[in-house]
């Protein structure tokens, strides 16, 4: 699996990732998902450089120039609900993308080797030779990307697996290092420092889906 961090714009990035962490500034639930949306749209920028394209004439009203255009649009399948702002920024991105939305939640144990992932909703284009893109904003245990590309890998074959996530602990990377097949690209805001007891990323920002959308 490759990985790729969004350095490439250290200061809007940081900038994001300062206003999603601050426990002040998280409590303006717009500018939250907006952020989320944000992050979101620079790493579908930086992604979108590795999909294949190919070229097409266009005839303006004073003259044609050739561009280079995707070849085919990716497909966007997002775990709810953490991952709706965030799958807005691709959304934006990828205009002409298929969407897929996986219902996942937690069963919370006590401790973090105790918590269970059951999914309640599927609805998934065809992704056979696609290009997939798995959206979860918080990539911690990986247990929910991994159980819904169980899912999708007994439908069909993807062309490429990226999966995107606004912050990842260590303990996910791994994970999904383990058991992603070999094209898979993993694309991050920030790699945090670990996992505490309860799943959640150290600093991370907290529960992601609670502050888009009010406490369950
Ligand atoms: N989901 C979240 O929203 N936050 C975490 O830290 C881990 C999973």
């Amino acid at each position: 699996m490759n990985l790729f961090q969004l350095n490439l714009y250290p200061g809007l990035v940081h900038s994001i990732l300062w206003q999603l962490r601050d426990p002040q500034i998280q409590k303006d639930r717009l500018r939250f998902k907006f952020n989320l949306e944000r992050l979101g749209f620079l790493l579908a920028a930086e992604l979108a450089k590795t999909l294949p394209v190919h070229q097409v004439e266009v005839h303006t009203v004073l003259g044609s120039t050739k561009i280079e255009v995707p070849t085919q649009p990716p497909v966007l399948v997002t775990i709810l609900r953490a991952g709706l702002a965030f799958y807005q920024g691709f959304a934006n991105a990828f205009d002409q993308a298929d969407s897929g939305f996986i219902g996942a939640y937690r069963v919370e144990g006590d401790r973090a080797e105790q918590l269970e992932i059951r999914m309640n909703y599927a609805a998934l284009p065809d992704l056979t030779g696609r290009d997939l893109i798995l959206i979860d904003p918080m990539l911690a245990t990986g247990g929910s990307l991994l159980k819904v590309w169980q899912l999708i890998a007994t439908q069909a074959n993807p062309r490429s697996v990226h999966v995107v996530a606004a912050i990842a602990a260590p303990e996910g990377v791994e994970a999904l290092r383990q058991h992603l097949p070999e094209h898979s690209y993993l694309w991050l805001g920030a790699l945090d420092q670990y996992l505490n007891e309860q799943a959640y990323i150290v600093p991370g920002l907290g529960d992601a889906g609670d502050l888009c959308f009010g406490p369950k």
